[in-house]
């Protein structure tokens, strides 16, 4: 079977790919988006002080699993010694890449200069990469916005500056900073950077259907297609399919299976809590999903949460068939 793309050498199969998001793509979400065609797993951001200072919360975002790989560390830093001297130490728990990231809008870290605070400095940029691609043995890659806001839209520069200084991929959200995770993604600017960079470009931003992921490759020739809010409560994305045309049986099926999961990696309370807000997105477009919301919500044990769904479901048939 031939590969997608390459990250340097490393083969990507499939060209789907779950956005890194924070307190979303944890290991039970990706086994299961994986199940589904997913072809590679980003983990979540982490900090590289929280690295530096050895926090134990830190290291724990950057487990995965074998049948994973390849996995990507995504990591975020304002100081290139510093980045280098973390990269170090996550690099020798064995992803397959290390990530910069170069998007995150949270005022905190942007405004340190962190995350897409790092387009306001593409010299800095070149430092980083120039160092991290020397130090690491693993290939180094960026995930990017457009730039800071739309009087400084330099990602054609930050773009040039990344594959110059030996980045193997950019992954390119189509939102300005100032834009956070609202307004149009511009998929003009993706194709764009695909047009003049030689590295795998991954397009991301708007992608909430399955008709968007040939729209956003078609339109901009992207290597691969990051999906992020429309995965949630959807990883049947991966398998090319909406959630109008996932029945409720496999709902329940897989409801289930990321709530054991869920329950496994975390323990049964966190587990409970933190999947919340993955139930609430799955049951979207269900009848009468807001009650059922409000419900959930309140419950703290994880045979209430399914009996609530598999009742509901077994009511909203009774409803059909009558
Ligand atoms: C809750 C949440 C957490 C996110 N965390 C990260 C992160 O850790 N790293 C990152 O590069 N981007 C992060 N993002 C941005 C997404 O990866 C993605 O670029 C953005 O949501 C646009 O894609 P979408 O329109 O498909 O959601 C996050 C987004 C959301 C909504």
């Amino acid at each position: 079977m031939k590969p997608s793309f390459l990250i340097r050498n490393i083969p990507v199969y499939g060209d789907l790919i779950l956005s890194p998001m924070a307190g979303f793509s944890d290991v039970p979400f990706r086994l299961i988006c994986r199940e589904f065609g997913m072809s590679m797993s980003y983990t979540e951001v982490i900090s590289m002080d929280g690295i530096l200072w050895n926090n134990k919360k830190t290291f724990k975002l950057l487990d995965f699993l074998p049948s994973e790989r390849p996995v990507t560390f995504q990591i975020l830093g304002n100081d290139e010694d510093k980045l280098v001297a973390a990269c170090r130490l996550i690099e020798s728990l064995g992803p397959d890449i290390i990530d910069i990231n170069m998007g995150c809008s949270v005022s905190d870290i942007a405004g340190k200069g962190a995350g897409a605070g790092l387009l306001k400095n593409p010299s800095k940029v070149g430092r980083i990469f120039y160092k991290l691609t020397r130090a690491l043995s693993v290939p180094v890659t960026g995930k990017i916005r457009l730039g800071w806001d739309n009087k400084s839209r330099n990602y054609y520069e930050v773009a040039k500056i990344l594959e110059d200084n030996g980045a193997s991929l950019i992954a390119v959200h189509g939102r300005t900073r100032s834009q956070f995770f609202f307004g149009k993604a511009d998929w003009d600017a993706i194709a764009e950077i695909k047009q003049k960079v030689k590295i795998p470009v991954i397009g991301n931003g708007d992608v909430k259907c399955v008709a968007d992921i040939e729209r956003i490759k078609k339109h901009t020739g992207c290597d691969g297609v990051m999906v992020g809010r429309a995965a949630i409560g959807n990883p049947w994305i991966f398998q090319h399919k909406d959630r109008e045309q996932v029945p409720n049986e496999e709902k329940i099926k897989v409801i289930r299976r990321h709530l054991l999961h869920m329950l496994e990696y975390y323990g049964h309370d966190i587990g409970v809590i933190l999947f919340r807000k993955h139930v609430i997105k799955y049951i979207i477009g269900m009848h009468n999903a807001t009650e059922l919301r409000q419900h959930i919500l309140k419950c703290c044990n994880a045979d209430g949460i399914f009996n609530l769904i598999s009742s509901h479901i077994e009511r909203i048939h009774k409803q059909e068939a009558a």
